[in-house]
């Protein structure tokens, strides 16, 4: 059946390695910072709040433990193949070298959820903290243009109205699209300065806020359910990890910068897992001290981690936190859409989208196309969504990959158990099945209307495969 063609991991391999359109420039503090990069941003310093608000309380500390072990399940069966397949197109390419071609272009176009719709994520959380920040030097942005559209904001006089577009985001997002089209490197070095300040912004607020928490606020850690799924009791703190899990997308897209990695081989893997450990436990600790200085039902605005530190009297230094987080988000905004255009591009080399997505700047040598079209895309829902339907679309799309590359890793040990792997799933009997099933897990408490948007874009997807990728693989 041709739905099933599959790529050979051995023409993978020498494709990688005559590859010589993007430059190789980063080593394997540049793919853990890539990491951080993408990791650290809206999960963290937006969705915390929310959480703990709406669905889990206190627990959202539980509810990210729990979100951490399911992602640390798949970045080890993400870490095999990225050794193995050091291509640009991460879940992408390593479905279509297993599980054959159709899968492969699911894969693929999930991942747009992942990478370009957790840009549009992030960059509404840039536009809280930005909308805060502002304010704190005396510059207001009308409310109606730092919302979601619909949303009902305050105005100055006391009165609400509905807001009509989300300006700061879409503003961002043309930023870091110029940044891309000029280059990987000038990227790569913005980006490791960026996540120096965005660690010692948490670092600096775990230290200072620290000392004002009150125990008395982690009481009752879990509350009741009232009634709904979502919202508290033990179904709350699983829904609340479906989301948070938002928190942790990322280290994968150290995989899509393989191709520009100088050892991939023996570096995937550091940056891959490196920055996941590092992630997990400033999350943990994050979280237990914002939901521990201010009692949770008040923490679902935009920029709740600034609530904590304005709440715990930190004075200039909240202002120093919202700066960091800015620059921590804008980072996160950049790796999302660089590892976009990556997928993009290793799709279109396949045959399965058109060659113009894959024409490369004469001088940048980017795929300036692709990263522009992107941008654009990125940039209407920003504008338009609220940021927690935005993250659960996120999540729901990215833990469909998780399970695909769970299954397709295990896959490939019982078909080619003999192939050079330089880095192997330990356990993987145990870790492999883990990470399907808990990926799958957090899937079934995300709510229905997520599903359905879930299904309606795979449908979008199936219907461009059969009209133009089915016939104009490269494969085929
Ligand atoms: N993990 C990234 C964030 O939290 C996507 O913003």
């Amino acid at each position: 059946m041709d739905l099933f063609r599959r790529k050979s991991v051995q023409a993978l391999q020498a494709e990688a390695a005559s590859d010589h359109s993007l430059k190789r420039a980063l080593g394997p503090y540049n793919l853990t910072a890539l990491g951080i990069g993408a990791i650290i941003g809206t999960g963290i310093f937006v969705l915390t709040g929310t959480v703990a608000a709406q669905n889990a309380g206190p627990a959202v500390v539980l509810s990210f433990v729990l979100a951490g072990v399911a992602s640390a399940f798949a970045a080890l069966c993400y870490s095999e193949f990225a050794s193995l397949v050091p291509m640009a197109g991460s879940a992408y390419t390593y479905s279509y070298a297993t599980l054959g071609e159709f899968v492969a272009w699911i894969i693929g176009w999930d991942l747009v959820l992942e990478y370009a719709l957790s840009a549009t994520t992030v960059a509404i959380g840039w536009s809280g903290y930005i909308v805060s920040f502002l304010a704190d030097i005396g510059i207001r942005v009308p409310p109606q243009w730092q919302a979601a559209r619909g949303t009902v904001v305050a105005l100055a006089d006391g009165t609400t109205t509905t807001a009509i577009f989300n300006l700061p985001a879409v503003f961002i997002i043309a930023v870091v699209t110029t940044l891309l089209v000029v280059g990987i490197r000038e990227s790569a070095n913005v980006n490791n300065v960026i996540v120096v300040i965005k660690l010692a912004v948490v670092l600096l607020f775990i230290a200072l806020a620290a000392p004002h928490v009150d125990p008395a606020n982690w009481h009752p850690f879990i509350p009741p359910n009232t009634g709904e799924r979502e919202h508290f009791g033990y179904s709350g703190v699983v829904a609340g990890a479906g989301i948070v899990f938002f928190a942790y997308i990322g280290f994968d897209a150290v995989s899509t910068a393989a191709q520009e990695a100088k050892n991939p081989q023996r570096d995937m893997p550091i940056g891959i897992i490196g920055s996941l450990i590092i992630c997990t436990v400033l999350y943990i600790v994050v979280a237990a001290i914002a939901t521990g200085v201010v009692p949770y039902g008040q923490l679902d605005v935009p920029d709740p981690i600034a609530k904590v530190a304005d709440y715990a009297g930190l004075g200039i230094f909240a202002s120093l936190i919202k700066l960091g987080a800015i620059a921590g988000l804008t980072s996160v905004i950049l790796v999302q859409l660089l590892g976009q255009s990556r997928v993009f591009y290793s799709m279109s080399r396949d045959g399965l989208l058109p060659p113009f997505v894959q024409k490369i700047h004469p001088r940048f040598r980017t795929p300036y196309i692709t990263s522009i079209l992107t941008g654009l895309a990125v940039a209407i829902p920003a504008g338009l969504l609220p940021v927690r339907d935005a993250a659960k679309l996120v999540s729901i799309g990215t833990l469909l990959a998780f399970v695909i590359v769970s299954i397709g890793v295990l896959v490939l040990r019982v078909r080619e158990p003999d192939l050079p792997r330089p880095f192997k799933t330990p356990f993987i009997w145990f870790v492999a099945p883990m990470g399907a099933i808990s990926a799958a897990y957090l899937m079934f408490y995300l709510d229905g209307q997520t599903w359905i948007r879930l299904l309606v874009w795979l449908l979008i997807g199936f219907a461009i495969y059969f009209l133009y990728g089915r016939t104009h693989s490269k494969v085929a």
